[in-house]
């Protein structure tokens, strides 16, 4: 019986991988140009580092965790998120030291056992930037900032970029009560899951999708009427220097995100034509995350791309990604001149030329055939005459145009031909 891959996942194949390569290529250009350095974190890490770090009552730590005991017995959780492992590593390596801002990005799969459909999977990947050390909002809008060059110089320009302020530990507990007491009394008309919300964390009521709930929450207070005095004039400073820059957002008094660990600012960027899983990129900040997983009190902001959901609307764009093909195909007629082709395929491929061969070769009309499909620039042919007279042909696919050279000349020719490969 063929086995298939887990339900939620999926390979990405050879003839979509330029568009990964290019998403990846212009990322880390981008952020590095901003100072941004690299970090690689697990892939598994303690499960409660996602329990304490995401906090107990999100759906993603109460149902979305792919939990398992090894076989040591210690319980295990593949990251759903890169946010607590690089907070966990920061803390771990002292990063802290010397003090001062410290800028990381993470590229890689993330695990979440979600219902798979349209944009969401069980295994995902994220283009992941925090910065820890600063809780100047400076760097906030620098973050925002940097995300919004990322996106335009992939080649996205129209998404909606939605912020909001949930306040710190001085003004959000005032508000919580607030919501709870505007709420108290329409519990029966809103949906199960609202419900469950209600107690343990009744801000998360405010995205539920339901329509019914959504007419009842419109009118809610909104967190903006209770930020305490720093944190609305953190928010203020945000988004004037936002302005500043030429970015444009929408204050979304709902957006309250789905993890517990973020203070003051948060923002999404919502793409309308991806339909129901319409979030790129969620992130805020995190004053407390840091202490909470044994640190020091460390200020941090960073934010997250889904890039199943950005290459999908790259693809929308109609943007053309080149794919990977040879320059060269080298023909053959019997075996002596295969057996030549093979230690030149070598030779080139060793000076960077690009190049395939048939090992299998039928007629020399098949054979230009594969060289054609493959979109080469030049063909080599070699048959016994030539091979007895020390010559090949060189055949100019785009000009149809063929030259007999010398055979041991013909690699530097094709070197000075063909544009330079560079490793990028
Ligand atoms: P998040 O909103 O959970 O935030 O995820 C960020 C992005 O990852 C989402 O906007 C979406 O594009 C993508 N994503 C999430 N779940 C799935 C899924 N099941 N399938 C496909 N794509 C998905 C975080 O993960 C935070 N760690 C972001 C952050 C970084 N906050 C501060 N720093």
């Amino acid at each position: 019986m063929e086995i298939h891959a887990i339900r939620g996942v999926r390979d990405i194949l050879p003839d979509e991988i330029a568009k990964w390569h290019y998403v990846e290529r212009v990322a880390r250009r981008v952020l590095e140009t901003h100072g941004y350095a690299e970090i690689r974190t697990p892939l598994f890490e303690k499960t409660a580092l996602f329990t304490r770090g995401i906090g107990e009552t999100t759906d993603i730590v109460e149902k979305e965790m792919y939990t398992f005991p090894d076989k040591g017995g210690e319980m295990i959780t593949l990251r759903p998120e890169a946010t607590a492992s690089i907070t966990r590593a920061y803390t771990e390596h002292k990063l802290y030291f010397p003090p001062g801002l410290v800028k990381v990005y993470c590229i890689g799969p993330m695990f979440r056992y979600e219902r798979p459909q349209a944009g969401r999977y069980r295994q995902f990947h994220q283009i992941d930037a925090e910065a820890l050390g600063s809780g100047s909002p400076y760097i906030d809008a620098e973050m925002i900032a940097l995300l919004m060059t990322l996106l335009r110089e992939i080649g996205l320009q129209k998404l909606d970029l939605h912020l909001n302020s949930l306040g710190d530990s001085t003004c959000r507990p005032p508000y919580r009560e607030a919501l709870r007491q505007f709420l108290a009394e329409k519990l029966s008309l809103l949906c199960k899951d609202c419900q469950g919300r209600y107690e343990r964390n009744p801000l998360r009521m405010l995205d539920c999708k339901n329509p019914s709930c959504q007419d009842i929450l419109a009118a809610a207070p909104a967190m903006y009427d209770y930020l305490c005095s720093p944190c609305r004039e953190h928010l203020e400073t945000v988004l004037s220097l936002l302005t500043a820059v030429g970015i444009s957002y929408v204050l979304n008094a709902r957006l309250v995100r789905g993890l517990d660990y973020y203070t003051r600012t948060t923002f999404e960027i919502l793409a309308p034509g991806l339909g129901a899983q319409n979030a790129v990129v969620g992130g805020g900040r995190y004053d407390g995350l840091v202490e909470a997983i044994g640190g020091p009190p460390t200020p941090g902001i960073g934010f997250a791309i889904g890039m199943e959901r950005l290459i999908a609307l790259l693809e929308e764009t109609g943007m053309h990604f080149p794919s990977i093909h040879p320059e060269v195909f080298f023909a053959v007629l019997g075996e002596k001149a295969q057996f030549k082709a093979f230690q030149m395929v070598h030779t080139m491929r060793g000076r960077g030329i690009p190049v395939e061969m048939e090992y299998d070769p039928k007629s020399l009309k098949s054979q230009l055939r594969k060289a054609n499909k493959a979109n080469v620039r030049y063909t080599l042919i070699l048959g016994e005459d030539e091979l007895a007279k020390g010559k090949i042909i060189l055949k100019d696919m785009t000009g149809d145009t063929q030259e007999e050279v010398d055979i041991e000349k013909v690699i530097d020719l094709l070197q000075e031909k063909l544009p330079l490969q560079t490793s990028e």
